[in-house]
This record gives C-alpha cells, sequence and structure tokens, in this order.
C-alpha cells in the first residue's frame, strides 16, 4: 500500500536515490535539503517499503512553483506521481496557481500535467544547462483541487 505523506530531513537519502533512478543528470544530494527544513517548502513523499516518489514545491507569493517530481521507474503508471501531485494541491490551498518548467523532450510529464490539468503558457529556450528548452506549464487553482 502506497503512503503519502509530509517529507522530513531523515527522508534525504531515499529522495536521492528515487532522483538518481530517474534524473540522468540527478540533482547533487545537499540540494534537497532546503526543502525538507524550510518552512515555505512543501514536499512530499511517496513509501511502500522505502520511498518511491517524491514532489518538491515552494510557495512563492500567490503561486506554487514544482521544482521536481519523481517517481522510480517500476512504480510509474499505477497513480503515485497523481497521488503526490493531489497532496501538493492539497496543502496549497489559498494559492492561485501552481507553475512548473519540464524539458521539452519531456513528453511523459507533460502527458503527466496535462491529465492534471495543466496548459502549456510558454517555451522559455536554453533553460537547462545542456540547451535544451523549457516548457512553462500553469494551473490555476480557483477552481480549488485536483479535478480527478
Ligand atoms: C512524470 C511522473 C512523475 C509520472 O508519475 P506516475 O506515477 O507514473 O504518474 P501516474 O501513474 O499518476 O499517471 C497519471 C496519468 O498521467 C499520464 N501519464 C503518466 N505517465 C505517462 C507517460 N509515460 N506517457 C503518457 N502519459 C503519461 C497518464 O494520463 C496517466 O494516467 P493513466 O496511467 O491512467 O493513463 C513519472 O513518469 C516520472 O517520475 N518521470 C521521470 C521524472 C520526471 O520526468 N519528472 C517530471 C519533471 S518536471
Amino acid at each position: 500500500m502506497v503512503q503519502v505523506r509530509r517529507a522530513n530531513p531523515l527522508d534525504l537519502p531515499g529522495i536521492y536515490r528515487v532522483e538518481k533512478a530517474c534524473f540522468p543528470d540527478p540533482w547533487p544530494l545537499l540540494a534537497f535539503f532546503p526543502y525538507l527544513v524550510d518552512r515555505e517548502a512543501l514536499a512530499f513523499v511517496a513509501e511502500e517499503e522505502g520511498i518511491i516518489g517524491f514532489i518538491l514545491a515552494l510557495r512563492e507569493g500567490e503561486e506554487v512553483h514544482i521544482h521536481d517530481l519523481a517517481v522510480v521507474p517500476e512504480h510509474r503508471r499505477k497513480g503515485v506521481g497523481s497521488a503526490l501531485l493531489e497532496e501538493l494541491l492539497a496543502a496549497a490551498a489559498g494559492a492561485q496557481r501552481v507553475r512548473l518548467e519540464v524539458r521539452a523532450s519531456n513528453f511523459a510529464a507533460q502527458a503527466f500535467y496535462k491529465k492534471h490539468g495543466f496548459r502549456a503558457t510558454a517555451v522559455i529556450p536554453n533553460y537547462y544547462d545542456d540547451g535544451e528548452a523549457g516548457i512553462l506549464m500553469t494551473r490555476e487553482l480557483t477552481a480549488g483541487r485536483d479535478p480527478r
């Protein structure tokens, strides 16, 4: 049974393990620490005999900015990413919109966010270190919780 809960500093190794399993260019270990201690941060993990996914976001005024979301490959397409996003949206009550940037080539993540009511609103050339463009995706939260 997958459980989604708020992340804490003890989750750092588990989050890093998921990050390395999901991205060819993972963030360094210590990059995650601020999200686990900052009061403005919204950080959740999905657990099933260890951490299998996480979502990290920051409140920026009226917006919530998703900085990272990942689910280990063997647990994808089972609703874990959706459960993490829904928990984040519930905790973001009061914010007006959620935004994130995703690699132009990351069609899976773009499909995931579209399914959750996000729209591609801009292309940001050279957004990533390797020169790839980022797609800005946003969702207004005036309608409240995730429609799913
Ligand atoms: C994006 C990601 C977090 C989705 O996690 P997940 O647990 O597989 O997502 P869910 O099972 O909740 O998927 C919900 C819906 O999103 C869409 N979706 C998810 N993955 C998809 C894919 N590979 N292709 C097309 N649509 C996809 C589908 O509509 C899916 O519903 P369905 O399975 O009933 O068709 C996961 O693919 C991942 O970790 N990718 C690598 C890291 C990454 O790219 N992170 C995002 C950076 S911005």
